[in-house]
């Protein structure tokens, strides 16, 4: 089998793929090397006697990794910064599967999604491209929900409005809002176990909490538990945000659309106090009168993980939730309907686990596929 190199495999998306690769039996057939970025010769994960055991190398040394045919990173955009030039300069002619976002729309990129794009895989693949990138979380968890209506040309334009989880920040991130969580609850404790306090009273002690500058708010700059934050990645000048662009660009890239093809997508970003599940609400319009049951069925047949959750009070709130959908490959997709627009213009919502397809399963089945 291929040997394969593993940078960041101890991080959050790293420790999701590991578990995935597991659960798949994927390292049967494949030679794992494990890099670190601080641990270079200590002993490397075996996985509970899965693997063999080995030693770290160092992520750094380009000549360590120039002799694998296949690199897979999760560390992260500064270490693709770091690294990948160097490895070209070196002559190395691998390929580089990496979750980071700092390759996806270079020319010469392929961004994987291979439910929805696995011709552009396979072309990628033949042409001698050497960068696979994951997409980014919205986008993958996006096209893998809706995609059916993409792939059959019959969306005209959509807007995302995203409620997106703390983990897209990190790990630490996730540990900021629960904290911020604690704190807040413990700050009115005395009043919530009294029935006959009053509720007005709490509010003002929560507020005054969130306002006080003593919660933690390293990660997320200001309070995120019981508030939410309409901004997330960069700003881009022009009122938008690099989270709002990629949605346009990457899914197009994704489809490989271009000119008159290309669907326009755009929409506001936001970042809510859940914890790994990204949910969109969706505003499409469509190219066609299309009813709400030839819709469903177009999605729900699309692939064998998007899911059509009826449109109905209880089925929504069972299964179209962050709750529901953690943990899970499966991307409810919900609240089809028809707006009051006109019979083109449809509502749609759905929710993914940003840690799996929208980080890590792209990237475990890419690394099947180019292992073969
Ligand atoms: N940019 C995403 C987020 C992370 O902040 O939620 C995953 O691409």
């Amino acid at each position: 089998g291929d040997s394969v190199g593993f940078v960041g495999y101890r991080g959050m998306v790293g420790s999701v793929l590991m578990n995935r690769m597991l659960e798949e039996n994927d390292f049967e057939g494949i030679k794992p090397v494990f890099f670190s970025t601080s641990a270079a010769g200590k002993p490397a994960p075996t996985f509970n006697g899965v693997l063999e055991e080995s030693t770290l190398k160092d992520a750094y040394d380009i000549e360590e990794l120039a002799k694998l045919p296949i690199i897979v990173t999760t560390q992260g955009g500064d270490y693709t910064t770091a690294v990948r030039k160097q490895l070209h300069d070196a002559g190395w002619k691998g390929l580089w599967i990496d979750a980071a976002s700092t390759l996806r729309m270079k020319d010469d990129s392929v961004i994987v999604l291979d439910p929805i794009n696995r011709d552009v895989i396979d072309r990628g693949l033949e042409s001698g491209v050497q960068d696979f990138i994951g997409g980014n979380c919205t986008v993958s968890c996006l096209l893998m929900g809706l995609g059916g209506l993409w792939k059959q040309g019959l969306v005209e334009w959509g807007t995302s409005m995203t409620y997106q989880a703390a983990s897209g920040g990190g790990a630490r991130h996730m540990r900021e809002v629960l904290k911020q969580f604690g704190d807040i609850n413990g700050s009115v404790q005395t009043e919530l176990a009294d029935p006959a306090s009053a509720i007005l009273e709490i509010d003002r002690k929560v507020l005054e909490k969130q306002r006080s500058g003593e919660l933690d708010t390293e990660q997320f700059e200001v309070p995120l538990a019981g508030s939410l934050i309409p901004w997330i990645d960069k700003d881009l000048g022009n009122g938008q945000s690099k989270e709002e662009w990629k949605a346009d660009a990457e899914s197009n890239k994704i489809l490989g659309l271009e000119g008159d093809d290309r669907v326009i997508l755009d929409g506001l970003c936001v970042r809510i106090a859940t914890m790994r599940s990204h949910s969109q609400a969706l505003t499409l319009k469509l190219k066609e009168d299309l009813t709400v049951e030839e819709i469903e069925k177009i999605i729900d047949e699309d692939n064998e993980w998007s899911k059509v959750v009826p449109n109905e009070r209880e089925a929504s709130m069972r299964d179209l939730t962050p709750v529901a959908a953690s943990g899970s490959l499966t991307i409810p997709v919900g609240r089809i309907r028809k707006l009051a627009m006109g019979p083109e213009y449809i509502s749609a919502f759905t929710v993914g686990d940003q840690l799996l397809w929208g980080a890590a399963e792209p990237i475990r089945r890419m690394l099947k596929i180019a292992t073969g």
